[in-house]
């Protein structure tokens, strides 16, 4: 476990699901409309590097990636994905919090943030579009969660959802997190800022039993923090059906996200 909560391993698990549901289109339009010979790109909350080695190979021309992580054990691990002498690619970690980052660097020509949005507060994200307003950098913030559906499906299935995704916006040391509450905010942003998003859901298949325990598993820890205690009996239940049928490849989940495309919305510039 590091720092912040997040295990390495989950990280590297979900690089693929990550992989597979990303919108690319968005950026690659950018790129094309915007040629350079060096891209200067900042990813917040870079955990693994898992947007420098998904985007990379996708970038046309030189590329300098600032990582900013604010945890020193993902780091470590991620620097094992890092390229060692890449002239063309200059990629490096730097450890912090973005904000404070972001504040005291030179704005770079692109923003990226993968697995982020969702877990920042109001205040993190007025800051960063306050950062995007002032100096017209665009975000690729990519796979922001928006649900869970099981299939089978049962008709608990969705209390115990909402009390999965409330949890994600109880108050934590940092504040409270935006978790769902995210897509309300993005549409109130909508004029001054354009928003596109695109769907990024994960399909996790009956062949991956792994994947599927650990979602249910994610649920097992937040679910009765929530849950008044008499529904805890019921949740138990539930969860212990969920996980027989993971046993016998008769479940598969949908996660679903979408990646966001947030610019100043250009009918505004002065
Ligand atoms: C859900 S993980 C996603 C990691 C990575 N982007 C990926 O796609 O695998 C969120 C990451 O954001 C980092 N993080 C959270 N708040 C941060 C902050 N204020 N500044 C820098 N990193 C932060 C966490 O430590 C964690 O690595």
């Amino acid at each position: 476990m590091s720092a912040t909560g997040y295990q390495v391993k989950w990280l590297q698990d979900r690089y693929l699901y990550d992989a597979e549901a990303r919108e690319t289109h968005r950026l690659e339009d950018w790129l094309e409309a915007h040629p350079q010979s060096v891209y200067r790109i900042y990813d917040l909350g870079a955990g693994l590097a898992s947007n420098f080695r998904f985007w990379n190979s996708r970038i046309p021309s030189e590329q300098e990636w600032s990582l900013i992580e604010i945890d020193p054990v993902l780091i470590e691990a991620g620097k094992a994905y890092l390229p060692e002498n890449n002239a063309q690619i200059r990629v490096q970690y730097a450890q912090g919090d973005f904000v404070a980052f972001l504040a005291h660097h030179t704005p770079p020509d692109l923003l990226l943030c993968n697995a982020l949005l969702d877990v920042l507060t109001a205040e993190q994200m007025v800051f960063l579009l306050d950062y995007l307003w002032m100096h017209q950098v665009p975000l690729l913030a990519s796979i922001n969660y928006h649900g869970m559906e099981f299939n089978p499906s049962l008709p608990e299935d969705h209390p115990y959802v909402l009390a999965y995704e409330a949890h994600m916006e109880r108050i934590q040391p940092s504040g409270r997190a935006l978790g769902r509450s995210l897509d309300a905010f993005l549409t109130t942003i909508q004029g001054p800022y354009q928003v596109i998003r695109d769907p990024s859901p994960w399909h996790i298949p009956a062949d991956d039993p792994e994947m599927l325990f650990q979602i249910l598993q994610f649920m097992a820890v937040a679910v009765p923090e929530v849950l008044p205690a008499d529904e805890h009996p019921a949740f138990e239940q539930w969860l212990q059906y969920r996980k027989s049928q993971v046993e016998a490849g008769q479940l598969n989940i949908m996660v679903h996200h979408y990646d966001a495309w947030i610019t100043k919305n250009k009918k505004n510039l002065g």
